[in-house]
């Protein structure tokens, strides 16, 4: 697999604090990363140097040419509220970047797929906070992307919507043939959606440990692996915490 993002960050820091210290992460070509670890410790400091958001930092990101050619260097961001706008309907906010000009069919496939077909004209008041993330999503998508970067996508949902949202991600990043790097607290999500988990610690925020899930998707979320793998996860951030 080839890698099309390569994060090195020597340092980052915030005035007088070192938020990151050596950091390297690479993703690879429909490769599913999950970054795991304490409040505070920098996950989304380094979602967002992924992202090309913050350029204020020692090291480097190196996007493979086949991001490069695309629009917003293939990469898409999705945060942990759905931050849609209040005034513009549900297709307006998925196709803001394109104003006017924005690809309503595209728009309406994408609204299928994750769920919300006949949604275009709703306004974001009129959706549940399960819907208004699956419209994050779909708005996403709609550049394209080669990677997709999550920061907490779930976090504000129920365990239920939680789960179908889990799913629906999984088999958009199947079908779009797109790599993920998710941000999250919760470990089973962190296990159940990953190829490889990232436990972080902090002061400074660093990876620890790189857990490999070898399980083939689709999980099962009461496979006796996934259960061991979380004890070594659990382990890892007790240290982390402890620190
Ligand atoms: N713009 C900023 N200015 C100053 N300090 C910041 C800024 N953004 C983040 N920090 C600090 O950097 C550290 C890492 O923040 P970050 O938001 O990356 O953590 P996180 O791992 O995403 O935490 P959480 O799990 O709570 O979302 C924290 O100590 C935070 O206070
Ligand atoms: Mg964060």
């Amino acid at each position: 697999m080839s890698k099309l993002l390569n994060i090195r960050v020597a340092q980052k820091t915030f005035g007088a604090t070192v938020v990151l210290e050596d950091v390297e992460l690479a993703l690879a070509e429909q490769e599913i990363v999950a970054l795991l670890g304490p409040s505070g410790c920098g996950k989304s400091t380094l979602l967002r140097i992924a992202a090309g958001l913050d350029l204020d930092y020692a090291g480097n990101v190196e996007y493979a040419t086949e991001l490069t050619a695309r629009r917003n260097s293939g990469v898409a961001y999705v945060f942990q509220e759905p931050r849609l706008m209040p005034w513009l309907t549900v297709a307006q906010n998925i196709g803001f970047a394109d104003g006017k000009q924005a690809d309503q069919k595209w728009i309406s496939q994408l609204l299928e797929e994750v769920g919300l077909g006949g949604w275009e004209s709703a306004l974001p008041k009129q959706l549940s906070g399960g819907m208004a993330q699956r419209v994050a999503i779909a708005r996403g998508l709609y550049s394209r992307p080669r990677v997709l970067l999550l920061d907490e996508p779930f976090s504000a949902v129920d365990a239920f919507t939680r789960m179908k949202l889990q799913d629906l991600l999984l088999s958009l990043a199947r079908e779009h043939g797109i790599s993920l790097l998710l941000v999250t607290h919760d470990i089973d999500e962190s296990l159940y959606l990953a190829d490889r988990v990232l436990v972080m610690g902090s002061r400074p925020g660093n990876v620890r440990k790189s857990i490999h899930v070898p399980l083939p998707q689709p999980r099962n979320r009461a496979d006796e692996w996934l259960v061991s793998l979380k004890a070594e996860a659990l382990a890892e951030l007790h240290e982390s915490h402890a620190i």
